[in-house]
């Protein structure tokens, strides 16, 4: 096969798809003259909201922050203990402890990475104030499950959705089982703006009209303030994000479709490939893959050309230093984050990228599987 270079992202790609449109909303931004909590901003807001199914949107300066607004919002703060898992992105826990709760860790299900739902009820406490489902790589987690363990035990529920924009359970959408739903729009992203940006959608309007208060120093009314913060989406990053999400469900439906074709060209190799549930609609943020030898693997395709990266290669409560004087508490064995850590590589996935890279990327993988297996047999022989 011909030497190819396969890239991790694409998002110069999907600029030069939507240079029309991305570029005249920038320059419309520009001439307005009105740059943040302007026009654009307050366009964006309910366009997100009706594309979630939910009443509200608060755009804010990032996913990290959509998920501590929402805890402030919501009072869950100091003594308060917040159930998660601890085979995400740093930002879920971070925005835990910067509300001041414990983060509490629960093991995932092997299967999907994501929150193992049998093991939640045991780590309930008098103290325990929420539930944050991260809806992993694309994939919602079993919010059913979720939203009725929460409701028996009155308990909070925000999802952290930076990952599955556009994704939907087998009977429920994103957002419509929690108080509230955080998304974030970094690049990264699969609707991602060109630098931080995030927001908070939910179904309560005086959450929503809070958190619109700490976004802004607190202020809902120029010059009366309460403490709040400064974290408001800016109306560049608005104006792009309403260009892109008109795509969006276009851009999953692609995501879907490489994912058909990896899951088709891996099929026979050693690997673990992604399990999307039965009903659910992954919309494949990450495509990733699970072998014993990740390193060698990352490695190797590194070597011919083609990024591969991890996310995430250490579990929270495995990261040196953890909890840094921060309150946390893990709820029995986390064995499957600790796993999937050890074990995880994310091919190339993104919209943009066409069959043929696809293509190239499995047939090297293939390669390496096939070198692979005859080491080991060779060595058997011995
Ligand atoms: C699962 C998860 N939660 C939270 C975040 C935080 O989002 P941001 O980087 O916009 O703060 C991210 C992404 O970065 C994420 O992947």
């Amino acid at each position: 096969m011909a030497d190819m270079k396969v890239g991790f992202y694409g998002h110069v790609r999907q600029y030069h798809n939507l240079k029309k449109e991305i570029d005249a909303a920038i320059l419309e931004v520009l001439e307005s003259g009105s740059y943040v909590m302007g026009p654009k901003g307050k366009q964006f807001e309910p366009e997100l909201a009706a594309y979630c199914g939910t009443k509200e949107a608060v755009g804010v300066n990032s996913g990290t922050d959509a998920l501590w607004l929402a805890f402030m919002a919501l009072g869950i703060g100091a003594g308060d203990e917040v159930i998660t898992t601890s085979n995400t992105f740093f930002a879920t826990a971070e925005a835990i402890w910067i509300a001041g709760a414990t983060a509490v860790f629960v093991d995932v299900d092997p299967k999907t990475c994501n929150i193992d739902t049998n093991l939640i009820e045991a780590a309930i406490t008098p103290k325990t104030k929420a539930i944050v489902p991260v809806h992993l790589y694309g994939q919602p987690a079993k919010m059913r499950e979720v939203a009725a363990i929460a409701k028996k035990h009155k308990l909070f529920v925000i999802e952290d959705n930076a990952q599955a924009l556009g994704a939907r359970g087998d009977d429920f959408r994103l957002g419509e089982l929690s108080d509230a739903m955080c998304t974030s729009f970094i690049i990264q992203k699969n609707c991602g703006c060109f630098g931080d940006g995030g927001a908070t959608v939910t179904n309560n309007p005086d959450m929503a009209t809070r958190i619109r208060q700490l976004r802004n120093h607190g202020s809902l009314k120029r010059s009366v303030h309460s403490m709040g913060y400064n974290s408001r989406l800016d109306d560049l990053h608005a104006a792009v994000l309403s260009v892109k999400l008109k795509e969006l469900d276009k851009w999953n439906d692609l995501r879907r479709a490489r994912a058909k074709e990896y899951d088709a060209g891996l099929a026979g190799t050693s690997l673990t490939l992604p399990t999307a549930l039965p009903g659910y609609r992954h919309i494949y943020h990450l495509y990733v893959i699970e072998t014993d030898d990740r390193d060698g693997l990352q490695t190797y395709l590194n070597s011919k050309g083609i990024t591969a990266l991890t996310h995430y290669p250490i579990a929270i409560h495995q990261q040196e230093g953890y909890p840094w004087g921060q309150s946390a508490r893990i709820s029995g064995s986390l064995e499957h984050s600790e796993r999937s850590a050890a074990r995880v590589l994310s091919l190339p996935m993104y919209p943009e990228i066409t069959s043929e890279e696809v293509k190239y990327v499995i047939e090297h993988i293939c390669a390496w599987d096939q070198a692979r297996a005859g080491k080991a047999s060779g060595a058997g022989a011995r």
